[in-house]
């Protein structure tokens, strides 16, 4: 196969931005992604403030990835503009804030479509699922994203405020009448952990209509085992870089 085509069957999702070169879900890595022009897909995850303003980042505590301690949902998010969630990562990186949401759809909008995985453990799915919704409307990127969740509650939300949005079940390992189930959620995409990518899930899938993403696939073998497979599937990685060493292997070689 060519790198083209490799690259082509098996777009990169950069998680939570390029995550491996700058501090996850903040704009330095979202921009960092975007910089990379065979980079079209920016997976990210999503919170609500205190506010109820959608905020970017994966854990409902700033423990891990910021100098601060305490529950996401506790602060507004002017509060979390302020929090540093780069100097964990990197004292290059001191001062990055938590984003909102909207600052990265106006980034993303015309340059690369967005995996918005929704995290909400509490009682206000709906009211996540409803802020983000409306965001994407303001921003009309309807088509350019993919709403996404561990939670089939989440997605049923999504889908309720915005019909036409596409949206996927994320899932650790393959389990019994599994497309029935994103069928019965309108769901029409599989965010799926990458060990358990395979010919015969992938068959299925696409008897099901249903496009999977591999996540999150950062070794450098895997990445090379999983672009030469032949069938499309999207490649969830923290390391782009390593996602087009993977394609352009071989390449000029004609093999
Ligand atoms: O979207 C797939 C992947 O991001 C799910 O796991 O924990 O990185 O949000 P996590
Ligand atoms: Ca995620």
């Amino acid at each position: 196969m060519e790198p083209w085509q490799r690259a082509f069957l098996h777009p990169c999702v950069a998680h939570r931005g390029w995550s491996g070169g700058a501090p996850e879900n903040t704009m330095a890595a979202f921009r960092l992604a975007i910089s990379e022009p065979a980079v079209h897909w920016l997976e990210l995850d999503v919170h609500l403030s205190k506010d109820d303003v959608p905020v970017v980042i994966h854990d409902s505590t700033l423990n891990r990835t910021t100098n601060d301690k305490g529950r996401v949902r506790d602060r507004t998010a002017r509060e979390l503009s302020r929090v540093d969630a780069g100097s964990w990562f990197h004292p290059v990186y001191a001062g990055e804030p938590v984003p909102a949401l909207e600052q990265v759809l106006a980034l993303a909008a015309g340059r690369c479509r967005l995996n918005i995985e929704l995290k909400e453990d509490g009682p206000d799915k709906d009211r996540l699922a409803r802020n983000v919704t409306q965001l994407i409307r303001r921003y009309c990127l309807e088509r350019d994203v993919v709403i996404t969740s561990f939670d089939p509650a989440l997605i049923a939300a999504a889908k309720k405020h915005l019909p036409v949005v596409e949206t996927g079940l994320i899932v650790d390992k393959r389990s019994a009448r599994l497309m029935d189930k994103l069928r019965s959620l309108g769901a029409s995409n599989l965010s799926i952990e990458y060990r358990s990518v395979n010919a015969s899930l992938l068959k299925e899938a696409e008897a099901a209509g249903i496009r999977i993403m591999a996540w999150t696939v950062n070794d450098r073998r895997d990445l090379s085992r999983l672009v030469a497979m032949p069938q499309p599937f999207q490649i969830c990685t923290n390391y782009p870089d390593r996602w087009l060493a993977a394609v352009q292997e071989g390449a000029g070689s004609r093999a």
